[in-house]
């Protein structure tokens, strides 16, 4: 038995192969990509992946799977199984047919074959699948996660860094709340590049006009690609929480979890800043927005209460 760390990918569709080659060429760990027989690409994709490994660096195993039994004891778990949107869908409209792919079929077989796992969520709509996820694995909170917040600060920061003429990574801004085009909460009020209030920076009408841009960059991406949704920005924003995760890195990244009181919310998955280490969400933190922003997140919440409700 390999002595590396292993992380399974549920899911073997666009962004489940794009995660498995990101991580493999970081070289942390042993791969598995898991999706059933009769759909996917995923037996191509480990064997395409694993044929470049030479030059992409990757000196560890990468396989697929049709079965549990090959998951079995990885340190993270990515759920990426479920249909994406198509052009003119909400990520809300995926919520019946995810629900059952995220819950019965991978959480709770993930929780069985990997007990001791952090899960991580990146099926939408992202902050209810967290919940269906937590049910179906009894995980507790540290070690259910939901990507969206990663994603979604990426788009802030590329639309703030193109409007400046800057790189992206002198920006710094995270965007809270919910992972739908209606809920999720750029930050201005915290955004800042080289020090400098973002607002000092860009006047407030252009500034309005990124902030839509970010909450509607996933459909953006689903009209630009026609038949599904993002998968590049999607997978690397998801492999550096498990890469965080892997290497016990203490980050502190925009991530959905289950919120304890935050924001005066308690039971409900909302994006927030999370440390990420090797015991998955170690903490928890509610980041001094204005109230306007405090509200908007209250207000995304409720909104995955309403459809949390729906699935339960
Ligand atoms: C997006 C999907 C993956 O935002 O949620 O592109």
């Amino acid at each position: 038995m390999s002595a590396r760390k292993k992380v399974t990918i549920v899911g073997g569709g666009q962004t489940g192969g794009m995660m498995a080659y990101r991580l493999a060429e970081k070289n942390i760990c042993d791969i598995v990509i898991k999706d059933v027989a009769e759909f996917a690409q995923h037996h191509g994709k480990a064997l395409d992946i694993t044929q470049g490994a030479s030059f992409a660096g990757f000196e560890g195993s990468l396989t697929a799977a049709d079965d549990w039994e090959p998951t079995a004891n990885s340190d993270v778990v990515v759920i990426t199984s479920g249909a994406p949107r198509k052009p003119g869908m909400s990520r809300e409209d995926l919520l019946k047919g995810n629900a059952e792919v995220v819950g019965e079929y991978a959480a709770a077989n993930a929780a069985r074959h990997s007990p001791n796992a952090v899960i991580i969520v990146f099926a939408n709509p992202m902050d209810v699948m967290c919940h269906v996820a937590m049910k179906a694995s009894g995980f507790p909170r540290e070690r259910v996660i939901g990507q969206g917040g990663m994603l979604d600060s990426e788009r802030f920061r590329t639309f703030l860094a193109m409007e400046l003429g800057i790189s992206q990574r002198d920006v710094h801004a995270f965007v809270l709340g919910g992972h739908t085009d209606t809920t999720m909460v750029p930050v201005t009020s915290l955004a800042h590049a080289g020090g400098i209030p973002i607002a000092n920076l860009i006047p407030a009408g252009r500034l309005d006009a990124i902030v839509k841009r970010t909450m509607t960059g996933g459909a953006e991406l689903v009209e630009l690609y026609k038949t599904g949704s993002a998968f590049f920005a999607p997978a690397v924003a998801t492999i550096a929480m498990v890469e965080a995760i892997l290497e016990d890195e203490k980050r502190l990244m925009p991530c959905a979890v289950q919120l304890n009181g935050e924001y005066g919310i308690k039971g409900t998955f909302c994006g927030t800043i999370v440390k990420l280490g090797s015991g998955g969400a170690e903490q928890v933190y509610e980041v001094p927005v204005s109230a306007e922003e405090k509200a908007k997140i209250v207000a995304a919440a409720k909104g995955t209460e309403e459809l949390v409700k729906i699935v339960s």
